[in-house]
């Protein structure tokens, strides 16, 4: 138990890459900040099977299977059928994810990108599970592709960069939104308007960990423990308590995975 029994969710956090510390003290330092569970994404084709062994060994970690955009050129049509099988015997596996879209790095396979995010909403949808959505320098895309071919899965925009507009687009067709490490930056102005601004019943927390590590640990490896500093700084920035933001956090993470 932590000290001040705080219950926080870090919903997006790739446990398995980090690598200063194992997962059992990564586990257990999540815990003392009060981050009860957490959820590891899946990029890799070649990771899936060995995220799903890792939720299985670790009770408070679940996990989404999918395949990451700047992945997409790895992809096999035969990847539905795997994940699609997983799922229906792990109960650890929570959504599909992260899948999306991303030009930041390589504009050269947007088609391919494109094609393989529909069919992986297209398998969240068949069975019924949440996506969590990597949109990088393609919010437009993003959002018409999730209009035009999600068919009742639920949207989680991780590690949100968008603006207010944005946000409120997304709030309005009922998306959730995940803000990390970003937020506790000094010059992140717009997150931090995002942050203000997004109806409470919308917001996740999360970390990416080993990626994006919030102040005051930036420079150093992200770890789940630090999703606290996320929800200390929008709990501030809302002029709200900790308990407070943790909580209706945590409560919008339950509605959505029903663990
Ligand atoms: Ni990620």
């Amino acid at each position: 138990m932590n000290k001040d029994n705080i219950n926080l969710i870090d919903t997006h956090s790739h446990i398995d890459m980090i690598q200063n510390i194992s997962i059992e003290d990564v586990i257990t330092n999540a815990q003392k900040n009060g981050v009860n569970k957490i959820i590891l994404p899946c990029a890799y084709p070649a990771d899936i099977d060995k995220i799903a062994d890792i939720v299985q060994k670790f009770e408070n970690v679940y996990a989404y299977l999918g395949v990451h955009p700047s992945e997409a050129r790895d992809w096999n049509d035969s990847l539905l059928e795997k994940i699609e099988n997983i799922i229906l015997s792990n109960k650890k596996i929570v959504g599909i994810g992260e899948i999306g879209l991303d030009y930041y790095w390589d504009k050269s396979f947007n088609d391919i990108q494109k094609d393989v995010f529909i069919k992986q909403i297209k398998l969240a949808n068949k069975l019924q599970m949440p996506v969590n959505i990597h949109d990088r320098d393609a919010h437009k895309d993003t959002f018409d592709i999730l209009q035009e071919n999600n068919d009742g899965s639920t949207v989680i925009m991780h590690c949100f960069s968008g603006s207010v507009e944005f946000a409120r687009e997304c709030s309005k067709a009922g998306y959730y939104i995940a803000l990390g490490g970003v937020v506790t930056f000094k010059n992140a102005i717009k997150m931090k308007e995002v942050a203000k601004d997004i109806p409470l019943e919308c917001l996740l927390l999360e970390t990416d960990a080993p990626y994006l590590t919030p102040v005051p640990h930036r420079g150093q490896e992200n770890q789940p423990a630090y999703v606290r500093f996320v929800a200390e700084e929008i709990a501030s920035l809302r002029g709200m308590s900790l308990p407070e933001l943790a909580q209706a956090t945590t409560e919008n993470a339950e509605r959505i995975f029903k663990f």
